[in-house]
């Protein structure tokens, strides 16, 4: 299927102080699905462009909509690379399968993105730790109060320029786990990134914010118990024989940056599992010592260290002002890699040709 491109002109602004996700490129990406029309139709490159949809479209009612977040860089040489693209193509369908949202075509939406990008990549920022964020977007378009899987869907793919992600910068974060609500539960959709997951953090993420936190560490749906991930990054805790991350039962995001972290890991001769982490076990680890970091991963915040975990009354610190030495030298090896700064060994990165 060709992608129609209807326009290219750009009119870059990059404000001097960027909040994530606030400023967007000129341009996005949209195709339609209609199994009518064959299924998905008409993928077009144009301006970015207010949408025009029905009050009564699926999606703001029963909230069938799934997203990817991915980077491209502007590297040193001037050459602009995606980090590991395939792989979100892979998880948003993924995505789509437990959503009941119709799959697209891999080569099709990794071309569409790869295409955006060349045409608005003078707005990729170039200042350290800048990127241009891309986040594609699935939704149920389809008219209709009735409670089934919609028939109509749109795919945007829209592009925003990017600083870090937390306003502490590469400052530690501190993180607040909590046992007062639940994010996701295995079975259901803790895997899949869809809107919902996010909705179900809100609340949770808004307490911690009050009390000083930037971000929730949650725990298990079950047993409220083991270890799951940080509102939006993976977790590592660094022990003194092990580095370990919870694994995936299914109620966790499967990042991609996680992904890349456990294979750099690996590559250094470090012992990393991947195995249920109960919380009690860190907060003892803690007391004998044998605690040594922690931090999270994920492709809007890359590594952040913690600067300290809250669990009921008791609290586990970290230096305030200093990254853990394994999450900075992760944060070095990865960014490396993205700049274009050391070998791409594992093949990461894909160039615009
Ligand atoms: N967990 C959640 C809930 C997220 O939103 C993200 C961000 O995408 C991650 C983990 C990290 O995933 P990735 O490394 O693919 O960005
Ligand atoms: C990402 O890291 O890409 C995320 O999706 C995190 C957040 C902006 C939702």
């Amino acid at each position: 299927m060709n992608i129609e491109i209807l326009e290219t002109e750009t009119k870059v602004k990059i404000p001097e102080n960027l909040v994530f996700g606030k400023v967007y490129t000129d341009h996005m990406f949209e195709v339609d699905y209609d199994a009518s029309q064959g299924g998905w139709y008409n993928p077009t490159i144009k301006r970015l462009e207010d949408l025009q949809l029905s009050p009564a479209a699926m999606v703001f009612h029963y909230g069938q909509a799934i997203f990817e977040g991915l980077k491209a860089y502007k590297q040193d040489s001037g050459k602009v690379a995606l980090f590991r693209p395939e792989k979100n193509v892979e998880r948003l369908n993924r995505s789509a399968k437990r959503m009941c949202i119709p799959e697209i075509d891999h080569e099709l939406l990794l071309k569409a993105i790869i295409e955006l990008v060349r045409i608005d990549q003078d707005w990729i920022p170039t200042k350290p730790g800048h990127s241009l964020y891309i986040r594609p977007v699935v939704f149920a378009t389809e008219p209709l109060l009735g409670v089934r899987s919609s028939e109509y869907f749109k795919l945007i793919v829209m592009l925003s320029p990017v600083g870090p992600y937390y306003p502490e910068g590469f400052k530690p974060v501190p993180i607040l786990c909590t046992d007062k609500y639940v994010r996701a539960v295995r079975k259901g959709i803790g895997e899949a990134k869809t809107a919902g997951n996010y909705a179900a953090s809100l609340m949770a993420q808004a307490e911690a914010k009050k009390e000083g936190f930037s971000q929730v560490l949650w725990l298990d749906g079950i047993e409220q118990k083991y270890i799951e991930e940080v509102g939006a990054m993976n977790i590592f805790i660094r022990f003194k024989k092990e580095v370990a991350t919870p694994m995936l039962t299914g109620s966790i995001l499967p990042g991609i940056t996680r992904m890349s972290v456990i294979q750099i890991l690996k590559d250094w001769g470090y012992n990393i599992q991947e195995r249920m982490i109960d919380i009690y076990e860190v907060m003892a680890a803690h007391k004998s010592g044998k605690l040594v970091e922690m931090f999270g991963s994920g492709t809007a915040a890359v590594i952040a260290s913690v600067s300290k975990l809250k669990y009921n009354s008791t609290t586990v610190a970290f230096d305030e002002n200093k990254p853990g030495e394994l999450a900075l030298a992760l944060y070095e090896e990865l960014t490396a890699i993205q700049y274009g700064r050391k070998e791409d060994k594992h093949n990461w990165m894909t160039y615009l040709d």
